[in-house]
């Protein structure tokens, strides 16, 4: 009896069915996601974080992620969401994700959005509350709110991890040399220097 027992609480304590694999952010990232964590509950599958974000700041926006590293219950699912929270005005700029498409539902507000296709065509619409809107992995895409109110939308992305690359912030934050942006961007040096100074990068 006492065997039994005891096997039936290892069987509790230590395992769970082979097919969730919530994220061991103890664990190493990689491509694939996090290594498998043991004990697993139901909590691990809910994600309560997405109250309204702080829009003080200077793009009148705020992206709250729930990506594997804040939801370790969609690792190695291929999905993930996000909530944004656009005030009047308020603009996410020109920004990709390298690894994953993303589904923006709209839950209230108004927000214009596109995303420029590899042929440099432009698809662009202004959304209201129950549309959708797809953005395609890799393409370049923005949000604005175009509305008199606060907006507010969530995301769903294809990927746990989508990634996001700011157009400004690659161009304009990092510490390659002026003259070589010059040359890659067309701009000229003033500009190059005020785009420096604006999104942290060295000139
Ligand atoms: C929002 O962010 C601003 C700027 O960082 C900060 O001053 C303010 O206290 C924040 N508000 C809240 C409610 O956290």
């Amino acid at each position: 009896m006492f065997r039994i027992l005891l096997l039936f609480s290892l069987f509790l304590s230590t395992s769970h069915a082979s097919d969730l694999c919530v994220a061991d952010l103890k664990g190493i990232k990689n491509p694939a996601g996090y290594p498998c964590k043991s004990k697993v509950t139901v909590n691990d599958f809910v994600f309560s974080g997405f109250k309204a974000g702080n829009t003080s700041n200077v793009f009148k926006a705020a992206l709250t992620p729930a990506f594997v590293d804040e939801f370790p219950g969609v690792n190695g699912l291929g999905f993930s969401a996000a909530r944004l929270d656009l005030d009047v005005g308020g603009i996410i700029p020109m920004h990709s994700h390298p690894s994953g498409s993303e589904l923006l539902i709209m839950v209230s507000g108004h927000i214009t959005a596109g995303f420029i296709a590899s042929d440099n065509s432009v698809f662009l619409k202004t959304l209201s509350k129950g549309d959708l809107m797809i953005f395609p992995q890799g393409l370049l895409h923005f949000q604005l709110n175009s509305g008199n109110r606060k907006a507010t939308a969530f995301f769903t992305y294809s990927s746990t991890n989508p990634g996001a690359q700011l157009l400004d912030l690659a161009l304009f934050g990092n510490n390659l040399d002026s003259i070589l942006v010059q040359k890659s961007t067309f701009l000229d040096p003033a500009q190059v220097k005020k785009l420096k100074g604006a999104f942290g990068g060295s000139y």
